[in-house]
């Protein structure tokens, strides 16, 4: 199938459907009328095996309590060994309703209150949720932003790790926002830098098959790193919902190599509650897994050509505004300072250009005047953003 006809196919109108991104934005950004940019979920319609597997287990029409058949952890080990190369067990595997309430619950399960929790800075707004609202102590340290491309640094991060008695570090693998995809190198470094100071190491990895150049930057969980050398302080958080936009579906990933780990966070589930598995989140992420590929292919090609619009009509109107390599997410992360005062970054996006983006301070206090655009979406609405954008940075330079 051609891109046209996919996205003649599947790109849907989401309007009145109770969707956050469209129908929330009077509540949210109050304007009902700007372009959805933010909430990372796609303006696409699920791969046709997705439905058809969760239509017919609608058509059964009983909800009763479920269990996880053997095809899911077939569909979903061989998703991982083939396009990861990582080989799961069972045993290692946990469910959860989401990488959130995952990481909330990991927080509390291996943190104590006051207990240093590290982040990389800017990064997804609910780590910091996660460790301030379990009270434990916020570690920050910020990312080394080189015009847009962001990289690690580790003498401040051993630094944070040695003066702030860090027992937990979450990072985020791919990284929203940067768009980072971590080298083996960088990981390595990392990981030793967690195991030399006996920090235990939460990656979130909801992003990992969003890889827009594998060839050159490929995503390697960090079970893998190093052969696995690090699998024993290291606990993975993914899901299908990123991947196949299934978020509301409720169905995520707890994997926990280490036996005593596993006996720890199973102690403390089930000291809070019964987790039951979501059966529709399963039925759907089954069959994502076992027949979704062709469809992801044809996302990663549209969101490429989205960055592709969005970068050489930034490149050739606005070449001051510094746009992220985008290696990984399809979430681009745009740095306004040069044009646009950073307290004026509001009113500009949306009273000017009529968008709704994640604003650069929800990802970090110091990030104000970056923004977060999300380009899994109809390529229409990516050009009247990028046009709007040049267009309104255009007429403010002129004035
Ligand atoms: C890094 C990261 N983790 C977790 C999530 C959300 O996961 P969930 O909806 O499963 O809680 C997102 C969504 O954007 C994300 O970017």
């Amino acid at each position: 199938m051609d891109q046209a006809t996919f996205i003649k196919q599947y790109a849907t109108n989401r309007a009145n459907t109770n969707s956050l991104k469209w129908d929330a934005l009077d509540q949210r950004y109050g304007n009902p009328d700007l372009i959805a940019m933010w909430v990372a979920d796609m303006e696409f319609k699920v791969p046709e095996a997705v439905t058809q597997a969760i239509t017919e287990r609608v058509a059964h029409g009983i909800y009763g309590y479920s269990y996880t058949p053997d095809s899911y952890y077939q569909a979903f080990f061989n998703w991982e060994q083939t396009r990861h190369g990582l080989t799961l067990q069972k045993d290692w595997l946990r469910f959860g309703s989401g990488v959130v309430n995952s990481l909330y619950a990991l927080v509390n399960t291996f943190t104590k209150p006051g207990d240093g929790v590290l982040i990389l800075t800017p990064v997804y707004y609910p780590f910091f949720n996660a460790i301030q609202d379990n009270h434990r102590q916020l570690v920050t340290s910020k990312l080394i932003n080189d015009q847009g491309h962001y990289t690690i640094d580790f003498d401040d991060v051993a630094e944070k790790i040695r003066t702030n008695e860090v027992r937990l570090f979450i990072q985020c693998s791919p990284h929203n926002p940067v768009g980072r995809i971590w080298t083996e190198e960088e990981e390595t470094r990392l990981l030793a830098l967690c195991e030399q100071y006996h920090v235990l190491v939460i990656s979130d990895e909801i992003h990992q098959d969003i890889e827009l150049d594998p060839q050159n930057h490929p995503f390697i969980s960090a079970l893998s790193i190093a052969d696995g050398r690090f699998q024993d302080r290291v606990i993975v958080v993914n899901a299908p919902s990123k991947t196949f936009n299934l978020a509301c579906l409720l169905n995520s990933h707890v994997i926990i190599p280490n036996a005593d780990l596993r006996a720890r966070y199973d102690a403390a589930i089930n000291r809070l509650s019964q987790t039951e598995v979501n059966v529709l989140g399963q039925t759907g992420g089954a069959a994502a897994y076992a027949h979704g590929a062709e469809w992801l292919d044809h996302i990663l090609a549209i969101v490429r050509d989205n960055y592709a619009y969005l970068k050489s009509a930034l490149a050739a109107h606005a070449p001051e505004i510094k746009v992220t390599d985008l290696q990984g997410t399809y979430l681009v992360w745009l740095d306004l300072r040069a044009d646009v005062a950073p307290a004026a970054t509001r009113a500009f996006i949306q009273d000017q250009c009529g968008l709704a983006v994640d604003y650069g301070e929800w990802f970090s206090p110091d990030y104000q005047g970056f923004v977060r655009l999300n380009l899994a979406t109809d390529p229409k609405y990516v050009h009247r953003a990028t046009d709007n954008i040049v267009r309104c940075l255009t007429a403010l330079k002129n004035k």
